[in-house]
């Protein structure tokens, strides 16, 4: 039933690759980091590119555009890119500026550096988003978590069995997700601090938009526990091993 759903429906996949990756302490930005003899934000371009998703749009840091289009685009034939628009200072700002340039009816925003994307989680998005209309891969918590003060003394110790890491694809109707942006920065008196926003979800909790006549809910959607996102060096020899397994 879904594939016969899916003909009707247009999908986006925003990939972000703004970020300076300062955690990864490497002179490269770590989205053209060298990970098996491929630049970073090769591996989840290649995902979106073997999807059944028609568009995609990379957000790139200021000045890379050009680079990005020859290098990592036309290099490696990745004609599903219609789009490569430059990003912000911030991750909600490149989300926004992505959202602007997508053409689909849903979007699923997905952070470059989650190099291990697999078909089976980009499936299960597509799914997720055209039930739910907001929908994030995640993954049950595996270790118990502690709420801390300023000085790292134990306020709370969640119940795990309610606890999931949050990962990308973030998939969303595109109206429901660009109209949240645009209300919660609306409501905020002042200079809008885009910091706040750690992911796309948030925004849409709170800004508690109403379509087809209810306020969505969000469904966490089972994603992988391969799906990390390649942060600082020890993630290194992980990504290596990961692609070297994969290919066999
Ligand atoms: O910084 P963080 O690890 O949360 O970044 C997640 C993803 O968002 C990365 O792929 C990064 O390149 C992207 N990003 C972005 N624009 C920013 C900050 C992060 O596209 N200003």
């Amino acid at each position: 039933m879904f594939a016969e759903n899916r003909k009707d429906v247009t999908y986006t996949a925003v990939v972000l690759a703004a970020g300076s990756g300062r955690r990864m302490k490497s002179d490269l930005p770590k989205q053209y980091m060298d990970l098996s003899g491929k630049p970073l934000i090769y591996y989840a371009l290649k995902a979106f590119q073997d999807s059944p998703i028609p568009e995609i749009v990379l957000v790139v840091s200021k000045g890379d555009i050009d680079y990005c289009r020859r290098e990592i685009v036309e290099r490696f034939q990745l004609d599903k890119v219609k789009e490569i628009v430059e990003g912000g200072n911030e991750r909600a700002e490149s989300v926004l500026n992505g959202l602007e340039a997508s053409s689909g009816e849903y979007v699923l925003i997905h952070d470059g550096a989650r190099a291990f994307l697999t078909q089976d989680v980009i499936t299960r998005m597509m799914e997720g988003v055209l039930e739910y209309k907001a929908a994030v891969a995640a993954v049950p918590e595996k270790n118990t978590i502690k709420v801390v003060d300023s000085e790292n003394y134990v306020k709370s110790t969640p119940d795990r069995s309610s606890l999931w890491e949050i990962q990308t694809p973030q998939a969303f109707d595109r109206e429901l997700l660009l109209n949240s942006y645009k209300k919660i920065i609306q409501n905020c008196q002042g200079e809008f601090d885009y910091s706040k926003l750690t992911d796309d979800a948030m925004v849409v909790e709170k800004a508690g938009l109403v379509i087809d006549g209810r306020s969505p809910k969000i469904k966490l959607i089972m994603g992988d526990y391969q799906n990390i996102k390649m942060t600082t060096p020890e993630d290194i020899p992980y990504g290596e091993f990961l692609i070297q397994s994969r290919q066999g």
